[in-house]
């Protein structure tokens, strides 16, 4: 149980958070805070979970003993100044923004107790998956505190390296976008063979579904349960053929491989000044 979270930033994937928290009652409401500028979206907030929200960024971290960074990237540079070095030394920071670096937390808060993070899009649901890593001085119950607030969200796993995120930025932050295009591909290719669109739909997403299911429960490797379809000379065999004469592989590791070049660029620059324009000169 948390004793109370604050939020800066009462988004998509901070209500995602603030959802699971509340309903899995491991936070009482009237302890947490979202700190959010727009009025309309904090009268929301108010009233689907019974939530305090405050315009005042320095007003939602006060009494929080997690605060969870949840903002664009690009919001970063002018939130960090605002609340530097008005945190305790015993208040966790746990940020969920893409490419923001723990130096450039750490740096802009003036503070060390920091949890860096990268959850996906799944979250909403309850089916997230988080990958995160923390600054040494967080406490073994500061981590688990962070485990359960990422459990709000699915599942999480914890790196020793901050490396490691940029990883997990590539194949699991960006990893829905690959798996809705090959669902979205296969649909199509259904459609083209003369399903209507709705059977279409439930037919991919319902093998999809079923063989990641298979895959986790079976726990084979997966050319394991391919080659256990694939009789010879049959439909399998037919359809790989083309799979691997169209690249697919190398395909999928150009995607994932630029994803984690692009993170790790977005990290150079997030949470970096903004250049100055000319007329500020
Ligand atoms: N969505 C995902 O699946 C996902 C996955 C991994 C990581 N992330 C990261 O999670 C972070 C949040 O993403 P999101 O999808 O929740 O974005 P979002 O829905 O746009 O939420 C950001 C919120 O921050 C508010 N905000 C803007 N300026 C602020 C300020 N100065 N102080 C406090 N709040 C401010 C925004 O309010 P306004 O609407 O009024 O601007 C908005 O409600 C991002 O950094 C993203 O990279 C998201």
């Amino acid at each position: 149980m948390l004793d109370s979270i604050a939020f800066i930033g009462g988004g998509v994937m901070a209500e995602a958070m603030i959802g699971g928290l509340v309903e899995g009652k491991l936070v009482a409401p009237e302890h947490v805070i979202a700190g959010e500028p727009l009025e309309k979206r904090r009268a929301e907030l108010e009233s689907r979970y019974h939530i305090h929200t405050t315009p005042t960024n320095i007003d939602a971290i006060r009494e929080a003993e997690i605060i969870v960074f949840a903002i664009k990237p690009q919001m970063l540079m002018r939130v960090l100044p605002e609340l530097k070095g008005a945190l305790r030394e015993e208040q966790l920071v746990i940020s969920i923004v893409a490419g923001g670096r723990i130096a450039a937390l750490s740096e802009g808060l003036h503070h060390s107790a920091i949890v860096r993070s990268m959850p996906n899009t799944p979250a909403q649901i309850g089916e997230g998956l988080t990958v995160w890593t923390c600054t040494p001085v967080v406490t073994v119950p500061q981590r688990k505190k962070a485990a359960a607030v990422f459990q709000a969200l699915g599942k999480e796993i914890f790196v020793d390296d901050e490396k490691y995120l940029d990883m997990a930025t590539a194949v699991s932050g960006t990893g829905p976008t690959y798996t809705f295009l090959v669902l979205e591909a296969l649909i199509d290719a259904a459609v083209h063979l003369g399903f209507s669109r709705d059977i279409a739909h439930d037919i991919v997403i319902e093998t999809m579904l079923g063989s990641l299911l298979f895959a986790l429960k079976s726990g084979k490797h997966p050319a394991e349960l391919r080659n256990m379809v694939t009789s010879p000379g049959g439909t399998s065999a037919e359809a790989i053929y083309q799979m691997e004469k169209g690249a697919l592989r190398t395909v999928l590791s150009k995607a994932v491989w630029a994803a984690y070049q692009k993170s790790r660029l977005l990290g150079e620059s997030v949470g970096k000044a903004e250049p100055r324009k000319p007329m500020d000169a």
